[in-house]
């Protein structure tokens, strides 16, 4: 060999090296990013959370106990910046709120989708997301609007309580958790066109919105974008499904704006009074960025409200049920407020939730102990700046791990347990679960990007909890224990949907 190619190799060699060391550390040099796993070049942290084979969720939990407060992964070409530690948290969301209030661009299913980001939750922070949250806090959820659609709750409440009595009388127990999305579903239907459909529509409807919510969880192409081309059946297939959910959808709109202009109303399935469903306001407003919105628009900002407010609320009322068929007491403690405030056979009235602690403690408790999203949505910073000493670039995905903060035993006693009691007179007591003055719990988020509708989510899960314990004493299937095995299902869902025996009162 030559000295020339022992020079060439060397070379090759050292750079070589270089080009592994640049890959494979995450964290720290002139970037500054956060610490992180080494990864491996060019497609970072993404085989080997690939090969764990579990969800990324389960992942995050034991690199948090490495890593601590902040931490980046490499996903191929995505960074991804993890914060776990509730005062950065704080910092991000509500102290430096419009710094981290925008979110990350958005893979091309997704777009398929958002028509281009023409969502809330997908909205740039910016005048288009200005407009359309405005929009739907002042038209869905002012206490006057949720006083004005209380019927509707008092409607699928009632289909409800009847489902689960046949259920329970066909099948000998109530499944919890597809009974709840189901009268969920149909409450948001309704509050978005101001329709009474049928079940079998209602079911169509969150059919097509859960294959949406699949197909446009991240893919492989998402983190290398270079992998596209072999991708192409599932753009295909995404397309077909948005026409599904068009053909769906639309109907809906075109009847309701020929009940809004025209006041017909042939099948009789408009019910709320003109200018009382979400669509209503979408149909007069120009967002000064895009112009007058059109039917696909319409049917990505209503499909965002049913699928934003089904599975979240359903999830919450799935896990605070096991834990009242595992613990009587608390059941029964639930059973006697109920009793007071309405008496055994009164009707509850939205009012009534409000007036009865033990239940405000019991849905806290359960938001905390099982909050229904792990991670809030991804945000992203509006420009580079920095947190907790790192640097954060513009436009990488800041994820909040917020699960950890309920998890963590220096902020909560006993964490794991379920104790509602301590919404009451323990270190729950006086807890703001907007985290506006601090991080404790924040199972909506915190800051400008919080959910717009936590409190009708809340409702929601209150009138479903209260009305059910009154009707009906919840045991366990006998030889069929519920199983506390979480899994992730677009929020954390019990792994074998909870069963239990129904008993009149
Ligand atoms: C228990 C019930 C609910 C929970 C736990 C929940 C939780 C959340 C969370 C964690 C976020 C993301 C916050 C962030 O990215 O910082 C969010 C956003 C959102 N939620 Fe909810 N939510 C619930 C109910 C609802 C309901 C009932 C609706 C609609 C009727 C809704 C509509 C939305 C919308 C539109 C956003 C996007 C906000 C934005 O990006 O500005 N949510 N929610």
């Amino acid at each position: 060999m030559e000295l020339v190619d022992l020079f060439v190799i060397g070379l090759a060699l050292i750079f070589l090296r270089l080009w592994w060391r640049y890959w494979s550390v995450t964290g720290g040099g002139p970037k500054n990013l956060p610490p992180g796993p080494p990864g491996w070049p060019l497609v970072g942290n993404l085989i080997q959370v690939i090969l764990q084979r579990r969800h990324f969720i389960f992942i995050v939990r034991e690199l948090r106990k490495i890593y601590g407060p902040i931490f980046t992964l490499r996903m191929g070409q995505r960074t991804m910046v993890i914060v776990t530690d509730s005062r950065l948290i704080h910092e991000a969301l509500v102290q430096r709120g419009p710094t981290f209030a925008s979110r990350p661009p958005d893979s091309p299913i997704r777009l398929v989708f958002s028509m281009g980001k023409c969502a809330i939750n997908s909205a740039e922070y910016g005048p288009l997301w200005r407009t359309l949250r405005k929009n739907f806090v002042t038209e869905l959820i002012t206490p006057t609007r949720v006083k004005q659609c209380s019927w509707i709750r008092k409607w699928a409440l009632e289909n409800h309580m009847k489902r689960i009595k046949s259920e329970a009388f066909e099948n000998g127990f109530v499944e919890v958790m597809s009974n709840c999305r189901l009268t969920i579903c149909s409450i948001l239907i309704c509050l978005c066109f101001g329709a009474k459909i049928s079940e079998e529509r209602i079911k169509k409807i969150e059919s097509i919105l859960k294959d949406v919510m699949l197909i446009t969880s991240p893919q492989l192409p998402d983190f290398l974008p270079i992998l596209t081309p072999l991708f192409r059946r599932q753009m295909k297939e995404a397309k077909a499904l948005r026409k599904r959910q068009l053909e769906c959808l639309v109907p809906l709109i075109k009847n309701r704006r020929a009940f809004v202009e025209k006041g017909e109303n042939p099948n009789q399935e408009m019910v709320s009074p003109i200018g009382a469903a979400y669509i209503d306001s979408l149909f007069g407003l120009e967002p000064a960025t895009r112009g007058p919105l059109g039917e696909e628009e319409y049917v990505t900002l209503c499909s965002e409200v049913i699928s934003a407010g089904t599975d979240t609320s359903a999830t919450t009322v799935e896990w605070a049920m096991l834990h009242l068929v595992t613990k009587q007491e608390i059941q029964d403690k639930l059973y006697q407020e109920i009793v007071a405030v309405v008496g055994k056979n009164g009707d509850i009235q939205e009012e009534d939730v409000e007036k009865m602690p033990y239940l405000d403690a019991v849905v806290k408790e359960t938001l905390r102990r099982h909050p229904p999203g792990h991670f809030l949505l991804s945000h992203a910073a509006i420009k580079d700046t920095e947190l907790g000493g790192y640097t954060i670039p513009e436009g990488v995905f800041v994820e909040f791990y917020t699960a950890w903060i309920t998890e963590n035993p220096d902020i909560w006693s006993d964490p794991g347990e379920f104790q509602p009691e301590r919404f009451l007179h323990g270190d729950g007591v006086g807890v703001d679960v907007t985290g506006t003055r601090a991080v404790k719990m924040v199972p909506f988020g915190a800051g400008r990007r919080i959910c717009p509708a936590w409190s009708l989510g809340i409702l929601h899960i209150n009138m479903l909890l209260a009305k059910m314990v009154q009707a009906f004493k919840w045991l366990p299937v006998p030889d069929a224990p519920p199983d506390l095995t979480e899994t992730y299902a677009f929020t954390v869902v019990m792994k074998n949907p909870l069963r239990a025996v129904i008993l009149p009162r």
